[in-house]
């Protein structure tokens, strides 16, 4: 793999100043944004009054902990415009979530706002080794989801070639990645697998495609899953991380150098880390939940936003700004078998280092009389598909799920091709236990 480390010069001097340069920028922006939601967002207003603190309490930053939590189903509740703090004709775009169930969650943009993030996805990209001149197929969806274009303002931002490819016609994405011949891709790390497999389906090696760099986000996924992409393509794969309450792509990402967890753009977003069950502040390095305050945002100020996804902060190194370690999951991801934590991304691990299994993979949840139970579907390579090899993997996939996660699985080995595919998100669990 090329280095791509990127010159110290190309860096934005934010990224290379001291702590307490950054921290104190960060106390500024904070109180300016406390006071914007305050002053302009009826809910801030009442939450603040109701807890008793003002946006003038925040003398240093850690008093940003006396401010109460914004949780998803605040905007639900102020659907669709409701927790906007400017008039509605300073607001240029909106995005939304779909969710599972109930309304979707509504987020809206100023110019400013819009800038700010094709800035944020812009310094991402170079962190993840590409450049002005290159080009960059994006195979994030567009639309309502924030990928597609968030990624899309970044590459233009950054002075590279956006090919706004979007989500799904795989074959079509392979056809022009082999005559576009693009630099970097950014996808979902579940659907680049999708990818993968139309390269072998088409007879291209794809370890010979033009691609250097794949910025993967939008979902979890596992170092195993990094080693495995790296070598199927010979390039360098690199996490991104964002939300759409927060901004989209773009709120953290991996360097290319160092590919040791996500630096948060602490100069925009303001990270804590706090234990999902009694919500104080944890200290950095403690795993728990975390949460976001946005310090510029105009259009759609967060307090203190509950993301439910689980990671830790860590020390700045190859920039000043903290990482979080690549994340777990989500709190509502998480399964529960017999009193056992059990996030997705431990059975990844596990698909990965079980000999003769494809990566993909799917988790059904199931009552077994009054007990949850696991079932993992799972394919066969092509070269190990007879009953034999499956019976085999199958064995050791349960082995080392009990011996590495702690519970007891039953394991289905298909032939390839049985495991419904990724067009963006992967669905990685499905849950038949009923309402009960
Ligand atoms: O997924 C924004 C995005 C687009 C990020 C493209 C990266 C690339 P939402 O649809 O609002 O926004 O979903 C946000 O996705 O709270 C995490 O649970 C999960 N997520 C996003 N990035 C990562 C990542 C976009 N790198 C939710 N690792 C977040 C793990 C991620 N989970």
């Amino acid at each position: 793999m090329k280095d791509l480390t990127p010159n110290k010069s190309d860096l934005e001097p934010i990224e290379i100043a001291s702590v307490d340069e950054i921290r104190a920028l960060q106390l500024k922006r904070l109180k300016w944004s406390l006071r914007h939601a305050y002053d302009n967002v009826p809910m801030y207003r009442k939450r603040f009054d109701d807890a008793g603190v003002h946006p003038d309490d925040l003398k240093e930053l850690k008093d940003l902990g006396k401010f109460p939590f914004t949780y998803k189903n605040d905007l639900r509740d102020n659907y669709p415009f409701g927790l906007f703090a400017v008039p509605h004709d300073q607001i240029i775009r909106l995005h939304a979530s779909s969710g599972t169930t109930g309304k979707p969650t509504v987020v809206g943009y100023t110019k400013n706002d819009i800038d700010v993030w094709a800035d944020m996805v812009a310094r991402s990209l170079r962190a993840s080794g590409l450049r002005r001149g290159d080009m960059i197929h994006n195979a994030y969806g567009y639309g309502l989801f924030t990928g597609g274009l968030g990624a899309h303002y970044g590459i233009e931002r950054l002075g590279a070639c956006v090919v706004p490819m979007s989500g799904g016609q795989t074959e079509k994405q392979v056809n022009l990645i082999s005559d576009f011949k693009p630099d970097g891709i950014m996808v979902t790390p579940s659907y680049m697998l999708n990818i993968l497999e139309q390269f072998h389906k088409q007879g291209l090696d794809p370890r010979k495609s033009s691609l250097s760099v794949g910025v993967f986000g939008a979902e979890p996924w596992t170092n195993a899953m990094r080693l495995e992409v790296e070598a199927a393509f010979d390039m360098h794969a690199v996490d991104i991380y964002g939300l759409s309450e927060i901004m989209g792509p773009g709120v953290a990402n991996e360097c290319v150098e160092t590919k040791d967890g996500l630096h948060v753009w602490e100069d925009h977003f303001f990270p804590e880390i706090i234990n999902p069950e009694t919500g104080e502040v944890v200290e950095d390095g403690e795993m728990g939940e975390l949460v976001f305050t946005t310090l510029t945002k105009e259009g759609l100020p967060m307090v203190r936003y509950r993301t439910r996804d689980l990671t830790r902060l860590l020390p700045g190194s190859a920039r000043s700004m903290r990482r979080m370690e690549k994340i777990t999951g989500r709190s509502d991801d998480m399964i529960i078998l017999r009193g056992v934590n059990v996030f997705p991304t431990q059975v990844e691990e596990q698909v990965l280092a079980t000999g003769g299994l494809s990566n993909h993979f799917q988790i059904e949840l199931y009552k077994s009389g009054r007990m949850d139970a696991m079932r993992i579907y799972v394919e066969a390579m092509p070269d190990a598909a007879d009953n034999a090899s499956k019976t085999a993997a199958a064995r050791m996939l349960v082995k080392h799920i009990k011996d590495m996660v702690g519970v007891s699985t039953e394991v289905i080995v298909g032939d390839p091709g049985e495991v419904e595919r990724s067009q963006g998100k992967a669905k990685r669990v499905v849950d038949n236990r009923g309402g009960e």
